[in-house]
């Protein structure tokens, strides 16, 4: 049975990720840091491994005889470059220098952003475009592929869940420019093309935008729309008032030493108009189709929502 190692196997995606595999009957070893105790992730065919990106060793415990690599572990918090190079541009080169000594390299599938698109932005969008970077200049014979996932909603997604409860309540909380257009897609879909570049190995050397399909994106008040047609109030945060929140939980993060979320960084990329995708190319050249559309995704997400809340109480 072939093993495929994957790293972030505790976070939001590579958790979703890990489970899939795990139920296809694959052989799945996933790097986990040490202070994760208690992963979910219980399942006969997976493995941990404890380490990180940083501990080359590790890699190699992780990489070792495996047909394919899943690279999902990355910052998404922090204020500066210093904050994103260790995991997101030291830990690419680490994992590329223990892919390449490996006597059989394994396919690599490197989960990059559609940030990546704007590096200029956000020390987050740098970082992931220094990443796609490494692969195209270290890579070597490596044979990888890159995906640039818009913003990914589902079960345990932290980011987006609350927005979307509040919009539940016919509360319209919009972050970005009105004019502003973002693309959107399903953890579950992200984890089928991701199964997708496990089989296609003639998909490589090339970086490939994912999305759940729909042509030219959401605007803010579509996805509200989408999520509570009787909306009964719109808040509209100035990008000025965003800029102060952001300053405020920087200078708070260096203050009591926590990695934020919400940061200046995070403000540009909200401000940013334009973040559609074009998935032609992967849904063209893995033959995917995306299955999800956001009513559905939803749907689910409610629901799953209320049995955890159910669970809790
Ligand atoms: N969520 C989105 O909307 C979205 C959109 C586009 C791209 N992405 C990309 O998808 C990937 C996964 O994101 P996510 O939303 O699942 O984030 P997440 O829930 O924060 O998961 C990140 C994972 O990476 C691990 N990690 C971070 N730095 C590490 C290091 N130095 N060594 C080992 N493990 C490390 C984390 O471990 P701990 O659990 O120990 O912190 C966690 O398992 C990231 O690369 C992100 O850039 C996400």
């Amino acid at each position: 049975m072939p093993t495929v190692a994957i790293t972030g196997a505790s976070g939001f995606i590579g958790q979703a990720i890990a489970h899939r595999l795990c139920k296809a009957g694959l052989k799945v070893r996933g790097l986990v840091r040490a202070s994760k105790k208690n992963l979910s992730l219980e399942h006969q065919n997976f493995t941990q491994v404890s380490g990180n990106l940083e501990n080359i060793e590790s890699l190699h415990t992780l990489v070792l005889g495996c047909t394919a690599l899943i690279h999902c572990a990355g910052a998404i918090r922090g204020a500066t470059k210093h904050d994103f190079i260790p995991s997101n541009v030291q830990g690419v080169a680490n994992l590329l220098q223990v892919c390449l000594s490996q006597p059989v390299p394994p396919r690599v599938v490197h989960l990059s952003s559609l940030a990546a698109r704007e590096p200029s932005l956000s020390p987050y969008a740098w970082s992931k475009r220094e990443g796609e970077r490494l692969f195209q200049k270290d890579a070597g014979p490596l044979n990888w592929v890159i995906l640039r996932p818009p913003a990914v909603y589902g079960p345990k997604d932290e980011a987006l869940l609350p927005l979307f409860q509040l919009g539940k309540k016919g509360i319209a909380m919009q972050l970005g420019p009105p004019e502003g257009k973002f693309s959107l897609i399903h953890v579950e879909d992200l984890t089928d093309v991701i199964i997708r570049c496990l089989e296609f190995h003639t998909v490589r050397s090339t970086i490939l935008e994912v999305d759940d399909g729909l042509p030219n994106g959401y605007s803010w008040e579509s996805v509200f729309h989408i999520i509570n047609p009787h909306i009964k109030v719109r808040l509209r945060i100035p990008p000025k008032i965003l800029l102060l929140i952001g300053k405020s939980n920087e200078r708070l993060s260096r203050l009591f030493g926590y990695a934020p979320l919400f940061t200046t960084g995070k403000v540009a990329e909200l401000c940013h108009s334009n973040w559609v995708c074009d998935s032609l190319d992967a849904r063209q050249q893995l033959e995917w189709t995306p299955q999800i559309p956001l009513e559905e995704g939803l749907r689910h997400l409610f629901a799953s929502d209320r049995l955890m809340f159910l669970k809790k109480n």
